[in-house]
């Protein structure tokens, strides 16, 4: 466990949140016409950043992500089959309100805002072996390559993720989560991640956040 909100800040969130749920809307720009979706898009925006553009390398951007994607792992939250550490702190008390339709709403808001741009202080050695395995994976090591699935600019597609631009600490972190039982529905990232060394984890999390 990270302890990178401290309990102050935790109930400052779980505040916002009542508050959300209980007070008049905010905006009513956002989110379709579901009205607890937009309210709820406040407090999200508490840690994801505004539009879903994370300024925290802990916590996902979820700006341009595919609907799908993004619903999926609100459900996942909800029924507590993603379980790592984090999600259990920060996303099941929150996704725990949520119903299927304030899910679709949010997930389709977050689809169409701007994806957070690239950024990277990487090395250029560092950012062309995440490059090279990225685009050709570790044929050797039985790993496909990233952009098979992720899409040629890491732009995600329908249930997979978006990881142009995502925060390489986030990356890297779920690199290693795959290998666990805690998200059941990466089963398709297991044989990806299984022959990956930590090093090349963080030059792949590099090169992804730099694009
Ligand atoms: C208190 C902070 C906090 C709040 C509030 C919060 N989140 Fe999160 N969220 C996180 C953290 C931290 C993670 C990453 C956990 C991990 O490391 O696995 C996360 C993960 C996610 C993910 C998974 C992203 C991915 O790429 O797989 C989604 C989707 C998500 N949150 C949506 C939301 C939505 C929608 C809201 C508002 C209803 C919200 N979150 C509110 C902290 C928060
Ligand atoms: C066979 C298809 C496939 C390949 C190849 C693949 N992935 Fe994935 N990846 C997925 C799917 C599907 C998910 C979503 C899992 C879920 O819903 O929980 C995912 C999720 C991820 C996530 C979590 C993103 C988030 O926001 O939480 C990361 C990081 C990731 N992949 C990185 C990689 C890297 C790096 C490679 C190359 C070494 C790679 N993937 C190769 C299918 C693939």
């Amino acid at each position: 466990m990270h302890a990178r909100f401290s309990f102050s800040f935790w109930g400052a969130v779980a505040g916002l949140w009542m508050a959300a749920l209980a007070g008049p809307a905010w905006s009513q720009d956002m989110a379709g016409g579901n009205e607890t979706a937009r309210r709820a898009l406040h407090v999200c925006a508490v840690c994801h950043g505004e539009g879903g553009r994370s300024k925290s390398p802990d916590t996902p951007s979820l700006a341009g992500q595919p609907a799908l994607y993004t619903q999926r792992q609100l459900k996942d939250f909800r029924s507590q089959q993603r379980s790592e550490a984090d999600n259990a702190a920060y996303m099941w008390g929150v996704s725990a309100l949520l119903d299927d339709d304030t899910i679709q709403a949010l997930a389709n808001h977050y689809a169409e805002q701007t994806p957070h741009a690239g950024f990277t202080k990487a090395k250029p050695a560092v950012l062309r072996a995440g490059k090279d395995i990225f685009e050709n994976g570790l044929p050797a090591k039985g790993v496909r390559a990233c952009a098979a699935c992720h899409g040629n600019q890491a732009e995600g597609a329908e249930g997979f993720p978006r990881l142009a631009g995502q925060h390489a600490a986030y990356i890297e972190r779920q690199l290693k989560v795959f290998g666990t039982r805690l998200r059941p529905h990466g089963v398709l990232m297991k044989a990806e991640t299984a022959n990956i060394t930590p090093k090349q984890m963080k030059a792949v999390a590099a090169y992804l956040q730099s694009m």
